[in-house]
C-alpha cells in the first residue's frame, strides 16, 4: 500500500515536473497593442490559427481570417467577435490548393483592405491527395500555395512596413529532404505521408530563409515557427490529427491528452514572431518556444534554398 502510494506520487511529481518544463512552453511576454493593424491569418477557424486570431483580435488588430471554408470561417469569426469583444474579424474564403482561389483571395483582399501588416502562413495539412493543379496536397497547401499568397501581398507589406510575414513550420523538417527531382510524388501510406509532410515542413523554412534574405532592407521581415516543444511533447493538440485511422487515435490520443501542448501554449511563438518588438535581426531565422533556435545544416542551405525559390515561382506560374 505504501509503496503503491509512494509510486504513484512519484509519477505525479514526475508528470508535474514534465509537464511544467517541457509541454506548457514559454508565453509571448509583449503586450503591444496593434490597433490600427490589419492581419491576415490562413486557416485561422481552428487549431493555432484560431487561438492566435483572439489573441491578436484582442490586441485590437483588424483580423482576416482566411479559410477555406465559409461555415467553418463565419463560425471561428463569430467566435473570436464574442471571446474578444472586437467586431473587426472578418472572414474572406481562401483554398490554398487551388491557385486560382489564392489569386481571388488576393485580389479580393487587396481590392477591399487598404493595409497589411502581419500576414501568418498558419494553414497547413498531413493528408495525401493532390491540389486543384494536380500537386502534391502537401507540398501544395503547406508550400506552394503560401508561396504565390505572399507573393502577390508582398507590395502591400512593402508599403506597410514595419511588416511581417510568420510562417508555420515544424521541426518535422528534420526529417525532411528536399529532391528537385520527386517534388510532387503522389503519396500514400503513413510512411509517405509522414516523409511529404516533413518535407513540405523543410520548404516552409528554406522558403523564409530565402525570403529574408530577399526582403533586406525593405523594413518586411518573416520567421519561421515551430508550436510545440522540441521533445517528446512535440505535437499541439489540434484537428491536425482528424484524418487518423481510429485504431491511432485509440493509441494516440490518451497520450496526447497528457503530454501534448492545448492550443493557448502551442499558438505563443506565432503570437511572439507577430508581435514581439526588436526580434527583426533574426529575419528568415527558426523559432521555437518563443526563442531562436538554430536548424540543422541541411535548413540553411542556402543554395536549395535559392533552388527551391524558382523550382517554386515556375511551379506556381510566376517564372519568366
Ligand atoms: N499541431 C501541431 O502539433 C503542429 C506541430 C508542428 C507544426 N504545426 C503546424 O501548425 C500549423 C497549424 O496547424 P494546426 O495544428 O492548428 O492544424 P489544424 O487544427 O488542422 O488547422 C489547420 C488549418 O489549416 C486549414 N487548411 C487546411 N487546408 C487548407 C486549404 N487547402 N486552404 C485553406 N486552409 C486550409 C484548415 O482548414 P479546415 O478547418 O477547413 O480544414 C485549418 O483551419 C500547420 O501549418 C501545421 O503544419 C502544427
Ligand atoms: C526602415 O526603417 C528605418 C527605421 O525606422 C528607416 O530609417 C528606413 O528608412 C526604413 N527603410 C525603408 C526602405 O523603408
Amino acid at each position: 500500500m505504501e509503496n503503491l502510494l509512494l509510486g504513484s506520487g512519484l509519477v505525479l511529481g514526475a508528470y508535474v515536473l514534465i509537464y511544467y518544463n517541457l509541454i506548457k512552453g514559454s508565453r509571448c511576454r509583449s503586450s503591444r497593442s496593434l490597433k490600427g493593424k490589419t492581419v491576415i491569418i490562413t486557416g485561422g477557424n481552428t487549431g493555432i490559427g484560431k487561438t492566435t486570431a483572439l489573441d491578436l483580435a484582442r490586441r485590437g488588430a483588424r483580423i482576416i481570417l482566411a479559410c477555406r471554408s465559409k461555415e467553418r470561417g463565419e463560425s471561428a469569426v463569430y467566435d473570436i467577435r464574442r471571446e474578444s469583444g472586437n467586431q473587426q474579424v472578418l472572414f474572406l474564403k481562401l483554398d490554398l490548393a487551388s491557385l486560382a482561389s489564392v489569386r481571388q483571395f488576393a485580389d479580393a483582399f487587396l481590392k477591399s483592405e487598404p493595409q497589411l501588416d502581419i500576414l501568418i502562413n498558419n494553414a497547413g495539412v498531413s493528408s495525401d491527395g493532390a491540389t486543384e493543379e494536380g500537386f502534391n496536397l502537401m507540398f501544395g497547401v503547406n508550400h506552394l500555395g503560401h508561396f504565390l499568397l505572399t507573393h502577390l501581398l508582398l507590395e502591400r507589406l512593402k508599403r506597410c512596413t514595419p511588416s511581417r510575414i510568420v510562417i508555420l513550420a515544424s521541426n518535422a523538417y528534420r526529417n525532411g529532404k528536399i529532391d528537385f527531382g520527386a517534388l510532387n510524388m503522389p503519396t500514400g501510406g503513413w510512411k509517405q505521408n509522414f516523409q511529404a509532410y516533413c518535407d513540405s515542413k523543410l520548404a516552409n523554412i528554406l522558403y523564409a530563409r530565402e525570403l529574408a534574405t530577399r526582403l533586406q532592407g525593405t523594413n518586411v521581415t518573416c520567421y519561421a515557427v515551430h508550436p510545440a516543444v522540441l521533445c517528446l511533447a512535440g505535437v499541439v493538440r489540434t484537428e491536425l490529427f482528424r484524418y487518423m485511422k481510429l485504431w491511432m487515435k485509440v493509441l494516440v490520443f490518451p497520450i496526447a491528452w497528457l503530454f501534448f501542448r492545448d492550443c493557448t501554449d502551442g499558438a505563443q511563438t506565432s503570437i511572439h514572431c507577430a508581435v514581439q518588438e526588436g526580434i527583426e535581426p533574426f529575419s528568415g531565422r527558426f523559432f521555437a518556444n518563443c526563442r531562436v533556435k538554430e536548424v540543422r545544416s541541411h535548413a540553411r542551405d542556402d543554395a536549395v534554398a535559392k533552388k527551391l525559390w524558382e523550382v517554386s515561382e515556375s511551379m506556381v506560374g510566376l517564372a519568366g
